[in-house]
């Protein structure tokens, strides 16, 4: 959360740090700001809300710069105004931030008793490193002592990305918080960015320092340098290099009008090419095989959001047909649980992006208990892909809409192939199962009219209960979340026979009841539906259409083909959530892609 890039070269900065930050947009779009070096002075410009806000006002100056670094803002401390985006400066230094300083407070107390004088324009915690910075670099007058001393004192995950106005340079450091430093092929040009996704076709070599690592980048007669140092000044090798970001694609929206639809719909292509490196390339081959060698006693599984959901399906999964008893927890609780982890558990951690703060925190207890480690993971070369035993990559691509949809998809089926193949499932018994799934949410995407109509005459209820049976019961704590998510009304998820507990006191003629009908628990399904048509509550079923009783019963049925799918069931009605969600969205107008509060890397605990 909060994107984050740094710009070092012979083209104007702006351009550069305005491209990177559009793409990063999804990391946080409280508000937005730049600091850049024109004519050797430090000039700061930001604003409140989105990107374009900021990119209006650039627009207006005529700025020649090739130095300068950028952010765009979740807001954690201070609220979102102008004064609390970043970046923070004095008139000689600028700083970015990402994460949190857990200390804020007792720093500046420190501070206040060092008799360090500030004058702080804003109500952030990053402000109180900008202050630390000034303290020790007036004692010993050395910007990357002065970065090493204030970087230890602070406490909680955090990246810093800063430069000042007497050295041709950009530094970075960072502790449990994606840093990622560039230099273009021919090494005229220097990045940094909270994510390599910022300098696809920018930099050629990439560059990963570790935890504690000062970076700088530094520009002399033309050519750029990278160094790295430890806190306290000496060389550091503690860093990674990747020799290309070329594997990395920019994601475009194309003929959709939004990202999040634009992934929707990629799903049946994403599914084969999934089904294909598992199956047919001789890499995937060899990972899966891999992984599946030694038959886990026990499996623990960590994630958070639309991943947490992903790893209850998959637990269906691990227990249905491996029968291995299997552990969901969320990341953020894991920790405070006081979690039994044996020799022989194995410990599996689902994220899209990878930096999730309390998936990573999960993994890192994980790893002191000496268990085994493997992701289901989209983002290759992130963090989490680094700190794992293995991984298992999803192949999704990137996921810009907030939302996520085809990584939750991806996800499933990566759990689905794992627990086939330690199962000893011949291809052919998958990929029927695969080919009929693609089939199927390919035939939904051909007949999105239904559901469009469908989200017409629900769009003005004021709550929404999902529920669900068996593996449709984590598909409708899905379906809830993504509708809370991008159509700002409320939502709960429920296991079917959960209802007649407590929720059914809500139902009336206001509510909507969206019941996922699982084909082998159908009956007991029914009677739950039953109860709420009678309290008047509006019913839209989604199951097969072969059923007539559903037909009967429902205001709005939306029919799907269940035959010849024994797994992926869930996988495949999820299809149906993602759509209506996206449609009742729309028909309220609310901002699909960039939803209000959210922000898609999470990267504070
Ligand atoms: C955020 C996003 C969710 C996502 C969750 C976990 O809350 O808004 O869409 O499911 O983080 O993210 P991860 O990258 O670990 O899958």
């Amino acid at each position: 959360m909060c994107g984050i890039v740094g710009y070092l070269g012979s083209r104007n900065s702006t351009d550069v740090i305005l491209e990177g930050l559009t793409r990063l947009e999804y990391r946080g779009y409280d508000s937005a700001g730049v600091s850049l070096i024109e004519n050797d002075e430090l000039e700061i410009y930001k604003k409140e809300g989105k990107l374009n806000n900021l990119k209006s006002l650039l627009k207006k100056k005529k700025i020649q710069s090739h130095r300068g670094i950028g952010h765009t803002r979740w807001a954690t401390h201070g609220e979102v105004n102008d004064f609390n985006a970043h970046p923070h400066a004095t008139s000689d230094y600028s700083i970015v931030h990402n994460g949190i300083i857990e200390n804020s407070q007792e720093l500046k107390e420190f501070l206040m008793k060092e008799k360090h004088t500030f004058n702080y324009q804003s109500e952030t915690d990053s402000e109180v490193f900008l202050a630390l910075l000034d303290y020790y670099f007036k004692k010993n007058n050395n910007f990357l002592h002065a970065i090493g001393e204030a970087f230890e004192s602070v406490r909680g995950n955090s990246a810093f990305v800063l430069m000042n106005t007497k050295e041709n340079a950009i530094y970075c450091v960072k502790k449990s918080a994606p840093i990622v430093c560039g230099l273009s092929e021919n090494i005229t040009e220097g990045f940094i960015s909270s994510d390599p996704y910022a300098l696809v076709g920018f930099a050629d070599r990439i560059y990963f320092p570790e935890d504690n690592v000062i970076t700088k980048i530094e520009l002399s007669s033309g050519e750029t340098s990278i160094n790295f140092y430890e806190l306290h000044g000496q060389e550091s090798p503690r860093y990674r290099l990747q020799e290309s970001s070329k594997n990395l694609e920019v994601s475009k929206k194309g003929q959709f009008e939004h990202y999040m639809l634009k992934e929707v719909f990629e799903q049946p292509i994403l599914i084969r090419k999934l089904t294909d490196f598992y199956l047919n390339d001789e890499i995937g081959i060899e990972i899966l095989k891999k992984v599946t060698k030694t038959r886990p006693k026990m499996i623990h599984i960590m994630a958070c959001g639309t991943a947490y959901y992903a790893g209850l399906v998959i637990k269906g999964f691990l227990e249905d047909i491996n029968r291995i008893p299997t552990n969901v927890y969320l990341a953020s609780e894991f920790r405070y649980q006081n979690p039994i982890l044996n020799s022989g558990d194995l410990t599996i951690f689902i994220s899209q992006s990878g930096e999730t703060a309390d998936t990573l925190a999960s993994l890192e207890l994980c790893k002191v208990n000496g268990v085994k480690t493997l992701s289901i993971l989209n983002v290759e070369g992130s963090t989490l892909y680094r700190e794992v035993d293995n991984n298992l990559l999803i192949k999704a691509g990137p996921e810009i809409g907030v939302a996520s949809t085809k990584a939750f998809t991806q996800m499933c089926l990566m759990g689905f192939l794992f627990s086939a193949k330690l199962e000893n499932f011949s291809d052919e018994q998958i990929l029927s199962e695969t080919h009929v799934l693609v089939e199927r949410i390919d035939h939904i995407l051909q007949s999105t009219d239904i559901i469009q109509n469908v989200a017409s005459s629900i769009y003005r209820h004021q709550g929404f209960l999902f529920t669900g049976r068996g593996n449709h019961f984590p598909i409708a704590l899905e379906g809830a979340l993504k509708l809370k998510e991008i159509a700002y009304v409320h939502a709960e998820g429920y296991a079917s026979g959960e209802l007649k507990h407590g929720p059914i006191a809500l139902i009336d003629d206001t509510m909507v009841n969206v019941a996922f009908c699982p084909p082998n628990l159908i009956d007991k399904t029914i009677s739950n539906v039953q109860e709420i048509k009678a309290r008047q509550g509006f019913i839209v079923t989604i199951g097969d259409k072969s059923n007539s009783e559903l037909e009967r019963i429902s205001d709005e049925f939306i029919r799907l083909d269940f035959s010849n799918l024994e797994f992926l069931t869930g996988v495949y009605s999820n299809v149906i959530s993602q759509l209506l969600s996206y449609y009742i969205a729309k028909l309220k107008g609310t901002d699909i892609d960039k939803p209000r509060n959210l922000a898609k890397s999470v990267t504070v605990e």
